[in-house]
C-alpha cells in the first residue's frame, strides 16, 4: 500500500465530533487517517471536507492502523460506554507496543482507569481525553484535557495542543495526570456547566415572571451582562437562543420549547463522585436535580398550582405571594450580582472537586492550570476564568476561591442584592435552587457555630457514634452514657 505510515493521527469514529477533530488535524497540516465502523460516513466526509487536507481513507481496522506512522496515535469518538470497550479491544488486538489509544469521549473516569490498566499491561498506551466546545470547537480549536501517562504526552501533547483553542497564544490543553485525571477533570467541567446553565435559567426566569419582561427584552439584558464580569460562552449563546423567533409561530423560540431539561449523565456522575468524595457540589447537585424536576411530568402535573388536568380542582396553593419589584433596573442589576456570586460559588465547589479527586487518586492535578485550559475553546470558558488562575497561582493551595482576594471582593460587592434576590424569589414563588443553595453554602462556610454540633448529638444519642469536643484535641473521642447517669467517657 503506497500510504504505509503517513498519517500522524487516525480517527476512529466519524459522527460530527470525530469528523470535526480529523478536519482540524487537517487543517493543521497532519495526515489524519479515517476509520468508521460504516465506510458511508468516512465517504461522505471525504466527499464533503476531503479537499481541505490530506486524509487516508480506510475501510478496516487493519488498513487504518498501517496507514498510521510508528508509535501510532489513534483518537476513538465513539458513544460512551459499551462501545468504547469494544473499539478498544478491537484495536489494541491489533497495535504494536508503544502505540497509544486515544478515548475522547465523555467516558467515565473509573471506566478510563480501569481501560489504562487492562491496557498499559498489553505494552499499549490509553489516555482519556476530555474534549470539550461541542462541534464548532472541535473544528475550530477545543479545550483538551488529556490524562494518561506522561510519556505518551510527550508525543501526543504537541499534536493536541495545536489543535487546541489559546487564549493570549496559550494553548487551551495540558497533561491533567495519570488514568482517569482527564476524563475526570472533564466531568467536573461539565457539572459546572450545569450549574452555570441553571443559574443563568433562573436569571431568565426572574426576569420573566418577575418583572414580565419578554424573551428579546431577556435577551438585550444578557448582551448587555456579556460585557462585564459575566463575559462567557453561555451568557453569550443565552442572548442568542433568546432573540430567537420561530419561523412557524413567530413567537420566540424559547416559548415553544417544551420545558423538561435531558441530560446524558455527566452532570449526574459528578454529582455521584461528589457524594463519594464528600465534597459539597450543592450547586451542581441542584442543576441535576433541576433538570430533573423539569422532567417530573406526573408530579408537576398534579401539584400545578391554576386547574388540574384530571379537573379534580385545584392544585397545590402557593401561600400569599408578594408584589413584583418596583424598581426594575435596581433588580436587574441585583439578579446579575447574586448570578455572578452563585457562578463564583460553582466554580469554587468543582475546584474542590477536582482537588479532592486529585488527592483520592494521586493524580497532582495543577488547579491554576485546569483554570488556564478552560479560558477558551470549552462550554465553560469565561472570562473570569483568568482570576481564578490568578487566585490558584497565588496560592496553589487555596481551601477555597471565594477566600482569594479578588472573589472574596467579589461576593461581597454582590452580598445584598443576592439576599434580596432570594427573598423576592421567595416571595415571588420563582424556584431558585441555584441562587438560594449557593448564598446557604457560602452562609454556612462563614458561620462559626454549625448545627452538625447536634446532629453529632444526636448521633450519640441514638447510636453511640461519639463526638469531638470543642477543648479536646482532635480526633479525641467522646460518648455520653444517654441511658445510663448520662456522664460523659472517653470513647
Ligand atoms: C462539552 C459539552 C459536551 C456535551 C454535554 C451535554 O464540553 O462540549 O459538555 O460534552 O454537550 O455532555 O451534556 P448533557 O446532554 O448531559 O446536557
Amino acid at each position: 500500500m503506497t500510504q504505509t505510515g503517513t498519517a500522524q493521527i487516525g480517527v476512529t469514529g466519524l459522527a460530527v465530533m470525530g469528523s470535526n477533530l480529523a478536519r482540524n488535524f487537517a487543517h493543521h497540516g497532519y495526515t489524519v487517517a479515517l476509520h468508521n465502523r460504516s465506510i458511508a460516513k468516512t465517504d461522505a466526509l471525504l466527499a464533503e471536507h476531503g479537499s481541505e487536507g490530506t486524509f487516508v481513507r480506510s475501510e478496516t481496522i487493519a488498513e487504518f492502523l498501517d496507514a498510521l506512522e510508528k508509535p501510532r496515535r489513534v483518537i476513538i469518538m465513539v458513544k460512551a460506554g459499551d462501545p468504547t470497550d469494544a473499539v478498544i479491544n478491537e484495536l489494541a488486538d491489533a497495535m504494536e507496543p508503544g502505540d497509544i489509544i486515544i478515548d475522547g469521549g465523555n467516558a467515565l473516569y473509573t471506566d478510563t482507569i480501569r481501560r489504562e490498566k487492562a491496557i498499559r499491561e498489553r505494552g499499549l498506551h490509553f489516555v482519556g481525553a476530555g474534549i470539550s466546545g461541542g462541534e464548532e470547537g472541535a473544528l475550530n480549536g477545543p479545550s483538551i484535557m488529556p490524562g494518561g501517562p506522561a510519556e505518551s504526552y510527550k508525543s501526543l501533547g504537541p499534536l493536541l495542543e495545536e489543535i487546541s483553542a489559546h487564549v493570549d497564544g496559550v494553548p487551551c490543553c495540558t497533561h491533567i495526570g495519570p488514568d482517569g485525571a482527564g476524563h475526570f477533570v472533564k466531568m467536573v467541567h461539565n457539572g459546572i456547566e450545569y450549574s452555570d446553565m441553571q443559574l443563568i435559567g433562573e436569571a431568565y426566569q426572574l426576569l420573566r415572571d418577575g418583572l414580565g419582561l419578554e424573551a428579546g427584552q431577556i435577551a438585550d439584558v444578557f448582551s448587555e451582562w456579556n460585557k462585564g464580569d459575566l463575559d462567557s460562552y453561555l451568557v453569550e449563546i443565552t442572548a442568542e437562543v433568546l432573540r430567537q423567533v420561530d419561523a412557524k409561530t413567530g413567537k420566540p423560540l424559547v416559548d415553544v420549547i417544551v420545558d423538561e431539561a435531558e441530560q446524558k449523565g455527566t452532570g449526574r456522575w459528578t454529582v455521584k463522585s461528589a457524594l463519594d468524595l464528600g465534597v459539597p457540589v450543592t450547586g451542581i447537585a441542584e442543576a441535576v436535580f433541576a433538570r430533573a424536576l423539569s422532567g417530573s411530568v406526573a408530579q408537576r402535573k398534579a401539584a400545578f398550582r391554576g386547574e388540574r388536568s384530571d379537573g379534580k380542582g385545584q392544585g397545590l396553593a402557593s401561600g400569599e405571594l408578594g408584589a413584583a419589584p418596583t424598581d426594575a433596573p435596581q433588580f436587574i442589576e441585583d439578579v446579575r450580582k447574586a448570578l455572578y456570586a452563585s457562578k463564583i460559588i460553582a466554580y469554587a465547589q468543582g475546584f474542590n472537586q477536582i482537588q479532592a479527586g486529585s488527592a483520592e487518586y494521586n493524580w497532582g492535578i495543577t488547579l491554576g492550570d485546569m483554570a488556564t485550559i478552560w479560558r477558551g475553546g470549552c462550554i465553560i470558558r469565561a472570562k473570569f476564568l483568568n482570576r481564578i488562575k490568578e487566585a490558584y497561582d497565588d496560592d496553589p493551595d487555596l481551601a477555597t476561591l471565594i477566600a482569594a482576594p479578588y472573589f472574596r471582593d467579589a461576593v461581597e460587592a454582590g452580598i445584598d442584592s443576592w439576599r434580596r434576590v432570594v427573598v423576592k424569589a421567595t416571595e415571588l414563588g420563582i424556584p431558585v435552587p441555584g441562587f438560594a443553595s449557593a448564598l446557604s453554602y457560602y452562609d454556612a462556610l462563614r458561620t462559626e457555630r454549625l448545627p452538625a454540633a447536634l446532629t453529632q448529638g444526636l448521633r450519640d444519642f441514638f447510636g453511640a457514634h461519639t463526638y469531638g469536643r470543642t477543648d479536646a484535641p482532635e480526633g479525641q473521642k467522646f460518648h455520653t452514657l444517654w441511658s445510663g447517669d448520662r456522664s460523659e467517657v472517653e470513647a
